[in-house]
């Protein structure tokens, strides 16, 4: 773990589904020693309690109740890393009520005193506008989808390669073009593609980044 200067450090990571933003994230608050949110798990678990309880995912209302009433118990449910769910949560996530709902949860999580890491689509630019360090990371959406495949693969689903970059397509479309809090980076985020590099030189260059932003020694 490394030491840290000047109080708080808010690290905020955004970027397209299967970018590697969310493996960045965990190594970057194991490394140091700060608390981790993976915002998608939010959205996710909002989609899934809709699912659960029959309700169509278009309706906006139950939805938004859904976010409000959302716990941190919920989040550990396994089935929210399914593929359905990814689709699901792109849906109710462009729902205004439902992101106000979670923007307060993600705002405390991001104000304890040491700071934390946070992954998602929009926290650079509306969750952590502040953010210390901002990362945009991103990968040609082919090896987005080699990279989802072999997570859900290797998790046990069954679903072919030519669905799953389906997916990251309609995904990064959907998730780009809302109104409400879209993809896209921060201006004054640093950009990382990914495409090239494994999940250790990754970890590398971003931390490398961190280091040169924040202050803080390695
Ligand atoms: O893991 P993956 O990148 O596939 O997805 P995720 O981070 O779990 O997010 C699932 C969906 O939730 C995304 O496609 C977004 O529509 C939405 N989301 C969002 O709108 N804002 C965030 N901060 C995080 C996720």
């Amino acid at each position: 773990m490394s030491a840290l200067r000047d109080g708080a450090l808010v690290i905020a990571i955004d970027g397209p589904a299967a970018s590697g933003k969310g493996t960045l994230a965990k190594r970057l608050a194991a490394h140091f020693g700060l608390p981790h949110l993976d915002t998608g798990l939010l959205y996710r678990a909002v989609a899934l309690a809709l699912v659960d309880a029959g309700t169509d995912l278009g309706d906006e209302r139950a939805a938004a109740e859904a976010a409000a009433a959302l716990s941190a118990e919920g989040l550990a449910d396994p089935r929210l890393r399914e593929r359905a769910m990814g689709e699901a949560a792109s849906r109710v996530s462009s729902v205004p009520q439902v992101r106000a709902a979670l923007l307060s949860w993600q705002q405390r999580f991001a104000g304890g005193p040491e700071g934390a890491v946070l992954d998602g689509r929009d926290i650079g630019t509306v969750v952590c506008p502040g953010a210390r360090v901002k990362l945009f990371i991103t990968a040609a959406p082919e090896e987005r989808a080699r990279r989802r495949h072999r997570e859900l693969v290797g998790r046990g689903e069954t679903v072919s390669l030519d669905a799953i970059l389906e997916d990251i397509r309609a995904r990064d479309e959907r998730d780009s073009s809302r109104a409400a809090a879209p993809l896209r980076a921060a201006p004054d985020a640093v950009q990382l593609d990914t495409t090239e590099l494994d999940a250790e030189a990754a970890f590398a260059e971003a931390l490398a980044i961190v280091t040169r932003l924040s202050g803080a020694r390695r």
